[in-house]
């Protein structure tokens, strides 16, 4: 569709009903919406009825606010409920894994059967290397299955897992180490990406420096690169697990045990560990899986695109698809790894139903052109997801028309890692869909969009995001932080969790998401704050002064754009400016990793302040993306912007 025929069709229709066809044999049907507004706790319960549980729970719901406790009297195994019950119900021979490597050609077809082999092989490893119940093991891995492995393996004993998306840096794999007190780790030698190996244990290593708590390694051979070794701290998978026995027999723990702590970036330097408990964070994915995506356990092919790194990876490739029992496509490359029609070679061959990834590489995926998903059958496709950031109408359409046939419908899912599971989505076969908008919130979710007091806005009103009532995937809190975890969610609007996002009902009740209204970026779907960004800048000896702002950028949504100021005396200000620019560039992927490399760093001799001496980020954010800039007069020096712009070479100017 063409961007003025686009417009002309958003301004005039702005909706897709829901498909009859879709609907009739649909998981979730019409009713769903006031059985669970009539009672959300009780309803909860019925839906909690889909783990298998050794003590049933009596307890629903205990609020203290801003604790939440869900069914806190059951008892249950993490692990037992994705693998094991399904190999028990004489499902041992279903595939749960097509794992795609990244080398073309490269694959492997794990069953039900097979998994619980792998992952209580792991479980007998980890046990010999000390591993136990409530300890916290950090895991710094590939998308391969030894991946999925461990992690269920981790929560088999009760213990907690924190993954550490591999594209991290040796300094951020080690604060994340010592912010929750790990004591295993579980990584491998290296991983692939677009036929070439690039080494993770060196990173470990370097961690670990710092990390003396840390008594076992777990590595898993995957490149087959040289590696340092540790005796007696580390051991190879291929030895360790490989001579284990299959059997284990599961201890069940209760529904509060922790057993997810995922690092998150927030609106100050320090990423917070948020951490997630069993019961109710199983409850709500597997019940999401169900309803969202529709699926059927014995037709579906699902693939979730995203990476075991974040929290989509463990919610929709691992815990909600694996209780559901469905069959997975678990893909370890980039888009373009072998060609940059891989993926619909992929969806062809395996013949997958259900598609879900983040709105930036839809776009990506759109910039190659549409011929390439055109050229292949994808016609098993049934319905689409995206997640992560607001996704643009253009390539909405162009998902719905290209990938989806026009047949397949869109679920748009709003959702957070401190959310643990979807909250606002539109249900297939029964919710409208609009292009870019993520609709109504789920079935026992309690949404509000409220203005600066607190108060709700009406329809074709905008405000902040909230959610009224506890949810059982909701976090348990910011690992040894509770006074943080109060100050960041529940100070804004007493009682109510604020998510940090904008959003706006629209003139028929509709919800669409706006994008973070704190100081926290968005990337490519990657969440990083600006202070993190900053604090790594400042971190260099030519820094004096750093501020950075997300700019919107076509593709990856929004990109990091960064004002410096150097050291007037230090060694780098007599270097040429375009050394010092990717000196520091490379410093931020050093630091945090290399998806925190700004765009662009623009070497300014002063930043623009208030006269209370704060920096003015706002109008940076302007300058950034070629605004022409508001009220400029609290400005201690109101040229400075006017100046950096030009450094920019952009043409923003003072409106004064
Ligand atoms: O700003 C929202 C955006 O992603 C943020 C959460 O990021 P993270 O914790 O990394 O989790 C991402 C995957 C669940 C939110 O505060 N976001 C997520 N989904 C959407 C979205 N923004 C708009 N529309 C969405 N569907």
């Amino acid at each position: 569709m063409s961007e003025a025929k686009l417009e002309a069709w958003l301004d005039e229709t702005r909706s897709f009903a829901p498909s009859p066809a879709f609907a009739k044999q649909a998981n979730a049907q019409p009713s769903i919406y006031a059985d669970a507004a009539a009672d959300p706790v009780s309803w909860w319960r019925k839906e909690a009825g889909r783990l298998l549980w050794e003590k049933e729970p009596t307890n629903t719901l205990e609020w203290d606010l801003p604790f939440a406790k869900w069914f806190s009297d059951g008892t249950l195994n993490a692990s037992v409920n994705c693998v094991d019950r399904h190999v028990a119900a004489g499902k041992g021979d279903k595939v749960a894994y097509y794992w795609v490597g990244d080398a073309e050609g490269e694959s492997r077809t794990i069953t039900y059967g097979e998994l619980q082999v792998m992952v209580n092989k792991a479980t007998n490893a980890l046990i010999e290397m000390g591993v136990k119940k409530d300890d916290r093991v950090a895991v710094y891995m590939p998308m391969i299955p030894e991946a999925v492995v461990a992690m269920l393996a981790i929560v088999r004993l009760g213990a907690a897992h924190s993954v550490v998306f591999a594209g991290f840096s040796a300094d951020a794999l080690s604060s994340r180490i010592l912010d929750s007190d790990c004591t295993y780790v579980v990584t491998a030698d290296g991983a692939f990406r677009r036929g070439a190996a690039s080494p993770l244990k060196p990173a470990v290593d370097e961690a670990l420096q710092t990390c003396p708590n840390v008594k076992g390694v777990l590595v898993v051979r995957r490149t087959g690169g040289e590696v340092e070794w540790t005796e007696g701290r580390d051991h190879w998978w291929h030895e360790i697990v490989e001579r284990q026995s299959d059997e284990h027999t599961p201890e069940f723990f209760p529904s509060e045990q922790t057993m997810i702590i995922m690092y998150t970036s927030g609106t100050t330097a320090k990423p917070k560990g948020i951490f997630h408990t069993t019961g109710g964070y199983l409850t709500q994915v597997a019940s999401t899986y169900n309803y969202v995506f529709d699926v059927k356990p014995e037709t579906d092919i699902c693939w979730t695109a995203a990476d075991i790194g974040w929290i989509t990876g463990h919610s929709y490739i691992i815990y909600g698809p694996l209780i559901n029992g469905v069959t997975q496509i678990m893909y370890e490359g980039v888009p373009d790894s072998g060609g940059k029609d891989r993926w619909w070679r992929i969806i062809e061959q395996f013949k997958a139903t259900i598609l879900y990834t983040a709105p930036t590489t839809i776009r990506t995926l759109m910039k190659w052109g549409h011929d390439l998903p055109q050229a292949h059958d994808l016609s098993s496709l049934r319905l689409l997801g995206t997640v992560g950031e607001p996704i643009n109408p253009e390539a909405w359409m162009w998902y719905r028309e290209y990938v989806g046939g026009n047949r397949c419908p869109i679920v748009d899912t709003w959702w957070q890692t401190e959310t643990g599971a979807i909250l606002i989505s539109p249900l297939p076969g029964i919710t409208a869909t609009k292009p870019g908008a993520a609709m109504r919130a789920l079935p026992g979710v309690g949404v509000d969009v409220v203005d600066n007091d607190g108060n709700s806005v009406g329809n074709g009103e905008g405000g902040y995001l909230v959610i009224t009532h506890p949810w059982p995937s909701m976090t348990r809190g910011i690992y040894g932080d509770p006074e943080r975890f109060k100050e960041t969610y529940w100070t804004r609007f007493p009682g109510k969790y604020f998510a940090g996002d904008g959003a706006k009902r629209d003139d028929d009740g509709d919800l669409w998401l706006l994008g973070r209204i704190d100081d926290v970026m968005n990337i490519s779907g990657h969440r990083l704050s600006t202070t993190e960004v900053e604090h790594a800048l400042v971190g260099h000896p030519a820094v004096a002064e750093a501020a950075v702002v997300g700019a919107s950028d076509e593709t990856t949504g929004q990109a990091i754009v960064a004002f410096v100021t150097l050291k007037a005396s230090g060694a780098d200000a007599a270097k040429d400016q375009v050394v010092v620019i990717e000196e520091l560039r490379m410093h931020v992927a050093k630091v945090i990793s290399p998806i925190a490399k700004p765009r662009q760093i623009i070497l300014t001799p002063e930043l623009p302040k208030t006269r209370s001496g704060k920096i003015m980020r706002r109008l940076l954010r302007d300058v950034a993306e070629n605004r022409s800039l508001g009220d400029v007069t609290t400005l201690t020096d109101p040229t400075v912007v006017n100046m950096i712009a030009e450094l920019m070479g952009t043409e923003a100017g003072s409106e004064d």
